[in-house]
């Protein structure tokens, strides 16, 4: 049975720690989504987080740091990777960086590749990372492919019938996966769109930023088409809601049910991410939202335009790929 605990509850923290030590799971609660943790050079409690997600080894984990310098003794960070490591962290950047060859981080982690991806998570859960004393690795806590979990409650209904310690430390602050981003030379490439937005890294880092091309070859699987699905169909940028499809609105309404041009008459059931078209409300509420409405169990969900700026693009980003066409081979894990 999954259990769920106070982060903040009197022996909440070691009791996480002592289920890290002895090779377990555990769900921590990260300010973007909640992530299903383990001892990153532990390879068998790595392999057991792909095992309960379902995910294909191949896609490799993020490791969560508790600041750069613990990264440091995994990675090797260039003058500009670590500029931008101590400007957004901790915070929602993943940053991509060589690995290094002394560190024990376990192969599986890092799916074999000569990099690896490094966060510091912002909130309640440093404090575990601090206390366990190595990098978790930890991919968001849901079965792949699946609606990333922002709350406690979520990742409790994806691994109802697993002996899983989960904390909990509320609603996650963003609600989206962290950006994943790589320095190359003097340019930077964006490998995954989330809380940090492209002019965000551009200023800080001074150089510019380019979208990674899905070149055959997976550099970060948020790149593979379907993901974030849930189980009815999702449609986009739709301004007429279908007759009897469940609404996924964005921005005012008009107080008749309809919002500034947008006929959202036909719903059968509606949430609206924003009703005062803030991006950030947005992005917090867009993967609960969608459970709810996919928990009415329409055959449709359709999904208003979001801006295509700032934390839009993580938005949209993500919607395209809920509104994939879905196979086996496509779906992501
Ligand atoms: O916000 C987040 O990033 C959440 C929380 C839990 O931290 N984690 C998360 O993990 O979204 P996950 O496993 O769902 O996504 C990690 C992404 C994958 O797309 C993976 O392919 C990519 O990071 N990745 C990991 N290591 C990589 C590497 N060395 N090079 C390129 N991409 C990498
Ligand atoms: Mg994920």
């Amino acid at each position: 049975m999954a259990r769920i605990i106070d982060i903040h509850a009197h022996g909440a923290q070691d009791a996480a720690i002592d289920a890290l030590s002895s090779g377990q799971c555990v769900a921590i609660p990260t300010e973007t989504v909640y992530g299903l943790a383990a001892d990153a050079t532990n390879g068998v409690a790595v392999a057991s987080i792909f095992e309960m997600k379902g995910r294909p080894r191949f896609n490799p984990l993020i490791c969560h740091v508790d600041g750069l310098k613990m990264a440091e003794t995994i990675g090797a960070f260039d003058p500009v990777s670590r500029k931008l490591a101590e400007h957004f962290w901790p915070g929602p950047l993943t940053l991509v960086v060589p690995r290094r060859v002394e560190s024990d981080i376990h192969d599986l982690v890092t799916a074999d590749l000569d990099t690896v991806a490094i966060r510091a998570p912002d909130g309640p859960s440093r404090a575990v990372i601090t206390g366990f004393g190595k990098p978790l690795a930890a991919p968001s806590a849901n079965r792949s492919g699946r609606i990333s979990p922002t709350t406690a409650a979520h990742v409790s209904e994806e691994f109802a019938d697993r002996d899983l310690l989960i904390l909990d430390a509320g609603p996650a602050r963003v609600g989206l996966e962290s950006t994943i981003a790589r320095v190359d030379g003097n340019r930077i490439i964006l490998l995954r769109p989330g809380g940090v937005d492209a002019d965000q890294l551009a200023a800080i880092s001074g150089l510019p930023v380019e979208q990674a091309q899905a070149n055959g070859r997976i550099e970060a699987p948020g790149m593979l088409e379907s993901h974030y699905a849930p189980d009815a169909g999702v449609v986009i940028d739709v301004t007429r809601c279908p007759q009897a499809a469940a609404l996924l609105a964005f921005g005012p309404d008009d107080g008749n049910g309809n919002g500034n041009g947008k006929d959202r008459s036909g719903a059968s059931e509606m949430r609206n991410l924003s009703p005062t078209a803030d991006l950030a409300q947005a992005a917090a509420n867009l993967y609960s939202m969608l459970k709810e409405l996919d928990s009415g169990k329409p055959s449709l969900i359709a999904v208003e335009p979001i801006p295509r700026e700032g934390l839009g693009t993580a938005i949209n980003d993500r919607l395209r790929r809920a509104a994939a066409p879905r196979d086996q081979e496509n779906k992501a894990r």
